[in-house]
């Protein structure tokens, strides 16, 4: 039987986690400078692009998943606990997709185009309107805050699996040699 994710799911899973720590480590760092600066700009620009990135994979990681399905749960683990984790992998699935289009929406209602790296801006799907902007603002921001509460759970969850219970489901996300 499969023990493993596969290569690919475990490579997506870790590049995701580590831009999305990233774009949200950014995200207070730079609505935390005051006034205008060049290096405000700078970082409002990586974390549009950290963020756009996240969504680009979250939809490849998706389709992946849709396809291959993840290797069974340990079998003594009681079902209350199997309803946990499918129910929080789906919310963090849900939010790998909403937190970033919130804050594209949000960009682009205060009246800025995202220009993906520096070069080629991504679709205006909608016009500037201030009003709209305000309350984009304020899902971003909520959507945000709920996903790194899930995320410290499912660490909290996965670090109880790896240090308590020894059961293995740890590694069935780490790189290893045999798949
Ligand atoms: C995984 C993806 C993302 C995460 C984790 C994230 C996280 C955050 C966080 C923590 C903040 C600070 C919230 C606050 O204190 O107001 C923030 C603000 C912001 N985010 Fe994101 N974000 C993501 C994606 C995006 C994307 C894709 C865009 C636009 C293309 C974007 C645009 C913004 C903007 C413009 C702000 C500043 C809001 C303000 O002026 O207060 N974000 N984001
Ligand atoms: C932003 C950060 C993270 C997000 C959004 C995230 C999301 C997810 C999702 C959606 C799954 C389910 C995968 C699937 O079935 O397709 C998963 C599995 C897993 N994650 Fe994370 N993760 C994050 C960070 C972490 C970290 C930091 C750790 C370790 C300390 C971790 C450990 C695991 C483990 C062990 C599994 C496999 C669980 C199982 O076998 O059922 N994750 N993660």
């Amino acid at each position: 039987m499969q023990q493993r994710y596969t290569k690919t799911a475990i490579a997506l899973h870790w590049l995701i986690a580590i831009l999305i720590i990233g774009a949200f480590t950014l995200g207070l760092v730079m609505t935390n400078i005051p006034g205008f600066s060049m290096t405000k700009l700078k970082y409002f620009a990586w974390h549009k692009w950290a963020g756009v990135t996240v969504l680009l994979l979250a939809a490849l990681r998706l389709l992946w998943r849709l396809f291959h399905r993840p290797p069974e749960l340990p079998d003594g683990m009681p079902a209350w606990q199997r309803g946990a984790a499918h129910g929080l992998h789906h919310l963090l699935y849900v939010l790998m997709f909403a937190v970033p289009v919130s804050g594209y929406f949000y960009t682009l209602a205060a009246g800025f185009p995202v220009v993906y790296f520096n070069l080629f801006q991504l679709p205006v799907l909608i016009e500037r309107n201030l009003e709209l902007a305000e309350t984009l603002k304020a899902v971003h921001y909520w959507l945000t805050m709920s996903m790194a509460a899930l995320v410290v759970l499912h660490v909290a969850a996965a670090l109880k699996h790896a240090i308590i219970d020894r059961d293995g489901t740890m590694r069935r996300m780490l790189p290893g040699r045999s798949l």
